[in-house]
């Protein structure tokens, strides 16, 4: 299994706050079958603004740790990109992309969509990069109205959903609105969203939900298969399920003519 969306790279967002807190929970990550995971630091200007150096050095120095202390997990680069005008720029200048792929993991505010979200998403798009929306089931806007996930897949643009919103950690209406899009086929990544404040329990327990009430297929899809299209650039399609709406039953005449 590979997790594309974790903030266990310590000391430089409000994830991880200590490296022997990182090296414990890469170790149970690694224990219950993550073999990859992508370090998507946030990264929003004006907030958690850095430069790549920075945390290049600081990738460095935790694969430095995880090789001494024997735990097989490989880590690779990213970031959690807050989407605002011009951000293109920075994506560009810094590559703030997942390991050397054209995705980047993005997110937006959370009590809805802004007016300008796809003015400022096109300009990615143009220029070649694959936007995922993180945890899309969190935004009020998609709460409201689940299908938006499905027009944002028709855009060109990825969806990933948080494996605690699938076990309700965010509340009623997040989890339902996840399951929504799993069960639609609307998201094509589960992920933890990890920031090392618990144990990293619920990216397995939500992984078995899936195979329970779906099928194993849709599980590794999600969880393995998409994930890992990501480092091979094997296509992923934005549409993968095709639902069949059966067509409401037309009562015959006589029970029309006693209703
Ligand atoms: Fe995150």
């Amino acid at each position: 299994m590979i997790d594309i969306h974790t903030h266990i790279l310590p000391n430089i967002d409000d994830g991880s706050q200590d490296a022997e807190d990182s090296l414990a929970q890469l170790s149970a990550m690694k224990a219950g079958g993550i073999k990859r995971a992508y370090l998507t630091s946030h990264y929003f200007r004006g907030h958690y603004q850095y430069e790549r150096e920075v945390y290049n050095k600081k990738l460095a120095e935790l694969t430095a740790k995880v090789k001494e202390a024997g735990i097989g997990i490989e880590l690779l680069p990213g970031f959690e990109v807050f989407l605002q005008q011009d951000i293109l720029h920075d994506i560009k200048e810094q590559s703030l992309t997942l390991g050397n792929s054209p995705y980047v993991l993005i997110e937006s505010e959370l009590n809805g969509l802004p007016d300008d979200f796809y003015n400022n998403i096109y300009p990615l798009l143009r220029a070649g990069y694959k936007p995922i929306l993180a945890h899309a089931e969190r935004y009020v806007s998609i709460m409201r109205k689940p299908s938006i996930a499905e027009s944002l897949t028709h855009r060109n643009i990825y969806i990933q959903t948080n494996a605690g919103s699938l076990l309700g950690h965010y509340g009623e209406k997040v989890m339902k609105t996840a399951w929504t899009l799993v069960n639609n086929g609307w998201t094509h990544f589960i992920a933890s969203d990890d920031h090392v404040r618990g144990d990293y329990g619920a990216y397995f327990e939500a992984r078995d939900l899936i195979e329970n009430k779906i099928d194993h297929y849709t599980a590794d899809l999600l969880c393995r298969i998409y994930p890992g299209y990501i480092a091979s650039g094997e296509t992923i399609p934005y549409q993968y399920v095709h639902v069949h709406h059966p067509r409401p039953k037309r009562r015959n005449w006589f029970k029309r003519l006693f209703a």
